[in-house]
């Protein structure tokens, strides 16, 4: 039987550790790409990772071959593509301010997955998220349901992970939705949120539940200021949750940004047609099978056309200095 390929491109930080737990899921084969260090020709980061984790094999029992490479033809037939690659934030940076040298990088990364991978899935992680998918959609030309980008399986995490140490149970009995661009506006949900299904409100005071909220909404600038970086277990981790359910075909409900034609109010750019944005889909061996909708209140809706909004400006400014993107 084949195995899944799964190749990661950008092997730092998150790229390493979408490596790490792919192979501890033991998903399928893994392909790790880089680029050389400037002024450090004798390095080869992408292999040295690839082989030190083919190491702990033999401990954590699993058979998944790693493959460390600067090539892209070592990326062929692969299902699914996660695309890493691009600067982090530093302290004081917004996601927003990376879209000057990210949109580049990532549209010469796309042109390779096209050219090597044509018939991959495409999970975008590089940030400023939203608009980076939309770049690698544009440049690859992959059908929609191919391309998507993480951000709600991370962000919803944090929002279960601190409302679950405000309530002192288990993160696993905690079910919540968030939606939204990946930014400071995302939308969390807390009347979509309940302890195995007894609604939030009725176990937290408002106030407590808005806190942690709000702490979502900031999460990764608070690691940011703690590790001078981005944070990247939880990212990678969100990352391999939905290769998983495309890999396996599990149909797991996870927000991630997927094309929308009108669900929540999404209306494309300059009144066109589509706009990649955080939604609930089902994801599955053939990418995004479906966004999944339901009636928001009007509060939600404010929130949600904000955050829209918010996606709107950053593909603006992308096109901006792309404008073949438009
Ligand atoms: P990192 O700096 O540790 O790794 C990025 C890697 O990309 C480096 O190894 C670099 O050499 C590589 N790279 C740069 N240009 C490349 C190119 N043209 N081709 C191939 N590889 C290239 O950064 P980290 O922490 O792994 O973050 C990666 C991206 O993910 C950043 O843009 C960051 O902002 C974003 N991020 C996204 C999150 C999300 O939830 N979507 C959460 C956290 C970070
Ligand atoms: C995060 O949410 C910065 O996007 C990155 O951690």
């Amino acid at each position: 039987m084949r195995r899944s390929k799964i190749s990661i491109i950008g092997a730092g930080n998150i790229g390493g550790t979408c490596a790490h737990w792919a192979a501890s899921k033991e998903l399928g084969d893994i392909v790790l790409l880089d680029i050389p260090i400037k002024d450090k020709p004798e390095l080869h980061m992408p292999k040295g990772k690839a082989l030190d984790l083919a190491c702990c094999g033999p401990i954590e029992k699993f058979d998944s071959r790693i493959t460390g490479t600067f090539d892209y033809a070592d990326i062929a037939d692969s299902d699914v593509v996660v695309i890493t690659a691009g600067l982090p934030r530093k302290p004081g940076m917004s996601r927003d301010d990376l879209v000057q040298v990210n949109a580049g990088i990532v549209k010469n990364v796309s042109e390779n997955v096209k050219k090597y991978a044509p018939n991959s899935i495409i999970i975008v992680v590089s940030n400023p998220l939203d608009a980076m998918v939309y770049v690698a959609w544009k440049t690859t030309g992959f059908p929609a349901h191919r391309v998507l980008g993480q951000a709600g399986a991370l962000d919803v995490a944090r929002y279960k992970t601190f409302l679950a140490m405000e309530l002192g149970v288990s993160v696993e009995d905690i079910q919540g939705l968030l939606l939204g661009g990946h930014g400071d506006d995302m939308v969390p949900l807390p009347r979509l949120t309940s302890v195995n299904g007894i609604p939030v409100s009725d176990l937290l005071p408002e106030a407590k539940i808005q806190a942690c909220v709000e702490r979502a909404k900031v999460g990764g600038g608070e690691i940011v200021k703690l590790m001078g970086t981005s944070a990247f277990y939880a990212p990678a981790s969100g990352t391999i949750e939905m290769v998983e359910s495309i890999v396996r075909d599990k149909k797991r409900v996870i927000p991630c940004a997927a094309f929308c034609e009108d669900q929540f109010n999404v209306k494309g750019m300059n009144g066109g047609k589509g706009l990649f944005v955080g939604v609930p889909c089902v994801l599955g061996s053939k990418g995004v099978e479906k966004v999944l909708t339901f009636k928001m209140n009007e509060t939600e809706q404010k929130f949600m056309n904000e955050s829209i909004s918010h996606v709107k400006d950053l593909i603006a400014a992308t096109v901006k200095l792309f404008p073949e993107l438009a």
